[in-house]
């Protein structure tokens, strides 16, 4: 069983369209890991500028953090819908609401179960880091829209470098620096660091860009960071 992450970020161009071309490899990609592995997947995938348009909005009407939290969470799972529907029959066909709702499918189905959002306060990361624990999954990869954990802000420090490992303690200190809102939560949120830490899930970052670092990463490749503990 291996847990996957797909980074809202990615799925939408400069012109905030949605990437068809990208979310149709991913599914091939995804479709080739399970059948050569015979391994059970669970992909969570994030809000991406959806979430950030509504959510812009919603707070302009003067939405709270919470109900601005929720249309994150339907947003992700509007975005899930896209890649259940580009997986067709390889995947179960709808998000779960929650965790409970998650290990009921879990137990029913050996398709991929596509997830969004689960509740306010968190960000879908954190729905992976539980996924994993719940699932005892042997590796939580998250795909998302830069190479791995840099050990400064590569877009303000041009000295920032790509770092091959991070301590689980490093990644939470430097994650802790980050303002948390709805739809502007960091990297790797509080909640996902604390459940990888207690239950030692292997964990690694790497570009969802490329959907075929998914099944180098399956196949053992170190690419991007790797979290050590
Ligand atoms: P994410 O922040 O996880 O997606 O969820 P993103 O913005 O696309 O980020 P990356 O690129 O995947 O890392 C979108 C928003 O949905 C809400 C949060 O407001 C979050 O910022 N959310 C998501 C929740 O409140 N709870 C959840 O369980 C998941």
């Amino acid at each position: 069983m291996f847990v996957v992450k797909i980074g809202g970020s990615i799925l939408f161009d400069e012109e905030n369209q949605i990437n068809d071309k990208l979310i149709s490899k991913y599914a091939k990609t995804i479709r080739n890991v399970i059948n050569d592995t015979e391994k059970k997947c669970t992909i969570i995938v994030g809000g991406g500028k959806l979430a950030r348009k509504y959510i812009a909005i919603a707070r302009k009407y003067g939405a709270s953090e919470e109900t601005s939290d929720i249309i994150g969470i339907e947003s992700a799972k509007l975005n899930a819908r896209l890649l259940i529907s580009a997986l067709s029959d390889n995947a179960y066909h709808t998000p779960p609401n929650s965790i409970e709702e998650f290990k009921e499918f879990f137990k029913q189905t050996k398709k991929v179960i596509v997830c969004g959002g689960f509740k306010p306060g968190q960000s879908t990361n954190a729905v992976a880091a539980s996924i994993a624990e719940t699932t005892n999954a042997e590796i939580l990869i998250n795909l998302t829209n830069v190479e791995g954990v840099y050990s400064d802000d590569p877009g303000k420090n041009p000295e920032a470098k790509l770092l091959d490992t991070i301590t689980i303690a490093e990644l939470e200190t430097m994650m802790a620096k980050h303002q948390i809102k709805a739809g502007y939560y960091p990297l790797f949120d509080p909640t996902a660091i604390q459940i990888v830490k207690r239950s030692k899930i292997p964990l690694q970052f790497a570009s969802g860009h490329n959907p075929e670092n998914l099944t180098k990463i399956i196949s053992g490749a170190k690419i991007g960071t790797s979290v050590i503990f």
